[in-house]
Parts: structure tokens; C-alpha cells; sequence
């Protein structure tokens, strides 16, 4: 069983909570705070339990080095703000450093600290054992409440957990929780949207999910793989030629578990990707050549909308067309509206697809919103994700 927020005993203890702060950040100002939002449910529990809380996160990529664009000072001021008191932090090389130790140290009881950047410390990506143990001795038990972060064996995710008393804070376990019943026992009949350019970053989701869901619309991109595998005519769309038997693969695996596999009937097809270039609407598996298809067609997005209704769960991952570049984005938003409005219970993953959401200020409308891109993918192919499974492998000291 995974330890949870209320199985350890934290009252006054020293706690150290990896959350995932990676929020957008331009010219030093936080861009989207939904991360940020999603981690103060577990910092309030343990600011009422009296806990002296030291927070870490990544933020970016900066790949072992300090990338002062990337300090974690625009995040420790949202963060304060939105929690309502203050956190203490000071820009230093790494989370690991001498400056960062006394600094953590020094901390009064009860206050709240942000650590710097762990991806500063090259040991972060590499689960460096020491800096796992040098994180493991600012606190007396660890809450991993990064979600996002969790498909990555991280010394901030996976190798600080092997050390101290841990437990999954309130924001991993509501994510583990709603996408493993998608996983395991759906409301049913449950309905999948997936989109986004590539059949390769969904072939595992699509494998895992055959059999447990009812009806799956492809859209994006990827669509046109799967039509052009069952010998549609897709002009100049972008196809994964390597990935052409696996999409065949799928189908045949799909309809014999019972799984209605749905793509595309009609396409908004553009010669290029361009705002304001000329556009047509052709059939999905006859798309003239010098045409490529960039959205899903009027009748496509009709006859999806119409099998809404039915579901009792939905699940969107990924855009149905480009949807950075109008007008290619309708079919997104009028997926976003639809599932909005839907009585199913609504899960919605994936960065593009989030962001189409809080574009459109629909994002409350949805029964959950994960946090997690690439970790929701993995969780859905069925892996176990390595920061999930190291917690609770110390027992805390009776
Ligand atoms: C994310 O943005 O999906 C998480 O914060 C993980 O970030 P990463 O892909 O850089 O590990």
C-alpha cells in the first residue's frame, strides 16, 4: 500500500517535499502558476501540523548547471504569495551546496524553504547517491507530491526516498488515484481522445488501454499514420512510415478486444502551415497530393461530439490539429468545449491539451486536470514510475 500524507507522523518534524514547480517562467515572471496551485494542498496540511517544510523542485532543464535564467526566485515568490506566508530562499549553486546546507540549517521551526534548482546539481538526473544523502539530511521524513517528476529516477524523486520515512502527498495520491481507475475500472462506456503528431509517443498508451476502453478517436497528426496503414490516400500528411505496421498492429488488436478504434472522417487540409493560408475540406483518406490534413473536418468533429453524450468517462490526451496556428485549432477547441460540458467524469492530460484548456478558461469545468505530461503518459501505458515505487521502502523508527 502506498504510505499517504496522514500515515506518518510529521507534527513539528522537519519534511522534505519534492514537488514539481516546473512552471513557465518568462523574463522573470511565472507564467501559468497551475503547478504551483496544485502543490499548496499538501504544504497547508503540513504547515497545520506544524512541520519546518523544505520544498525542492526542478525547473527547466539546465542540465547540471546553474542557468541563472533558471533560479527557483520567480517560483519562491509565487509560491508565497499564493500560500500566504513566506518562503524562505536564497539563490546558491545547487541544492546539495555548503551555502544551501547552512542555509537550510538555519531555518526556524515551522517556516517553509524552497531549495534551488536540483537539476543545477549534475547528481539530480544521475540519482547521485551523495546528493540523495545530503537532501536526506535536511529533513527527518520526505513527501513526494511531484507527480510530473515521477516517471523520472531522479536523487530528488527516487533516490532521497530510499533514505528517509516517505509517504506520497495529497497531489500524487489524487493523481494515482483518478488515473488508475481509468486504468483499472472505468465508468463505462469510457471514451478516449487521443491526439498529437506521433503514433510513437502513443503506441504504449494505446496497448495498455485496448480492451479497457470502448471507443478510441485518434486525431492529430498520428491519425494519418493509421489511415494511410488501412490504405487511405493522405497526400502530403505527416506519416511515420516505420510506424505504419504498428498502427496496423493496433487496429487488428482493437477490434478484437472490442475496442471501436475511431479516426477522422474529413480533414481541414492546407498546402502549408501557415495563419491565414487556404484551407479545404477533404475526406481523412483522400487527401489530394501537395494537401496536408491539419485539423480535424467539420463531419469529424460532429460525429465525436455526438458519441460524448453516451460516455461515463472520458480521458483527452493531445491536440486534433495544430493548434498553436488558427484556424487549425477548431477541432481542439470544440473538443475542449465538449468535454467540458460533458456529465462523464472528465480526465485530461498533456500539456497541449491543458494549455488549449486554460486557454479557453475551461480548465475548471474538467474532473481532473493532471499535472503530469510525460508521467501521465507512462502511468497510462501501465509502467510503474520510479518515484511512486521507491515510497515507503524505509519503515520510520517506532
Ligand atoms: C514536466 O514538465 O513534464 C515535468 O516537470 C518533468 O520535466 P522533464 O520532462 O524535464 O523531466
Amino acid at each position: 500500500m502506498l504510505p499517504l500524507l496522514h500515515d506518518l507522523e510529521l507534527s513539528g518534524a522537519r519534511v522534505l517535499v519534492r514537488a514539481d514547480l516546473n512552471v513557465p517562467v518568462r523574463d522573470g515572471v511565472v507564467g501559468d502558476d497551475a503547478r504551483i496551485r496544485a502543490a499548496l494542498p499538501t504544504l497547508r496540511e503540513l504547515i497545520e501540523r506544524d512541520a519546518t517544510i523544505v520544498v525542492c523542485s526542478h525547473l527547466g532543464r539546465p542540465k547540471g548547471v546553474v542557468d541563472e535564467t533558471l533560479r527557483m526566485t520567480p517560483v519562491a515568490e509565487r509560491l508565497a504569495e499564493l500560500l500566504g506566508v513566506p518562503v524562505r530562499y536564497r539563490p546558491c549553486d545547487g541544492p546539495g551546496d555548503e551555502a544551501q546546507a547552512a542555509f537550510v540549517h538555519e531555518a526556524p521551526a515551522g517556516s517553509v524553504t524552497l531549495l534551488e534548482n536540483t537539476r543545477f546539481d549534475p547528481g539530480e538526473t544521475k540519482n547521485d547517491p551523495e546528493l540523495a544523502a545530503r537532501l536526506a539530511r535536511y529533513a527527518d521524513a520526505y513527501v513526494n507530491d511531484a507527480f510530473g517528476a515521477a516517471h523520472r529516477a531522479h536523487a530528488s524523486t527516487e533516490g532521497v526516498a530510499r533514505l528517509l520515512p516517505s509517504c506520497a502527498g495529497r497531489l500524487m495520491e489524487r493523481e494515482l488515484e483518478v488515473l488508475g481507475r481509468l486504468v483499472e475500472a472505468p465508468s463505462r462506456p469510457f471514451l478516449v481522445i487521443l491526439g498529437g503528431a506521433k503514433v510513437s509517443d502513443k503506441i504504449g498508451v494505446i496497448e495498455n488501454l485496448i480492451g479497457t476502453v470502448d471507443e478510441l478517436f485518434i486525431g492529430g497528426a498520428m491519425a494519418y499514420t493509421f489511415l494511410e496503414a488501412r490504405g487511405g490516400s493522405v497526400g502530403d500528411s505527416l506519416v511515420e512510415d516505420e510506424k505504419l505496421e504498428v498502427a496496423r498492429d493496433l487496429a487488428a488488436r482493437a477490434e478484437a478486444a472490442g475496442t471501436t478504434l475511431r479516426l477522422p472522417i474529413d480533414s481541414v487540409c492546407a498546402r502549408e502551415v501557415r495563419e491565414g493560408t487556404e484551407t479545404a475540406v477533404h475526406p481523412s483518406d483522400a487527401i489530394p497530393d501537395g494537401w496536408m490534413g491539419l485539423d480535424a473536418g467539420p463531419e469529424a468533429i460532429a460525429a465525436w461530439m455526438a458519441a460524448l453524450p453516451a460516455a461515463r468517462t472520458v480521458l483527452w490526451n493531445g491536440p486534433l490539429g495544430v493548434f498553436e496556428v488558427p484556424p487549425f485549432d477548431r477541432g481542439t477547441r470544440a473538443i475542449a468545449e465538449a468535454v467540458a460540458a460533458s456529465d462523464a467524469v472528465t480526465v485530461v492530460g498533456g500539456g497541449d491539451s491543458v494549455a488549449a484548456l486554460n486557454a479557453m478558461g475551461l480548465a475548471d469545468r474538467i474532473d481532473h486536470v493532471s499535472t503530469g505530461g510525460g508521467a501521465s503518459l507512462e502511468f497510462l501505458e501501465g509502467k510503474v514510475l520510479p518515484g511512486v515505487a521507491a515510497l515507503g521502502t524505509v519503515r520510520p523508527a517506532s
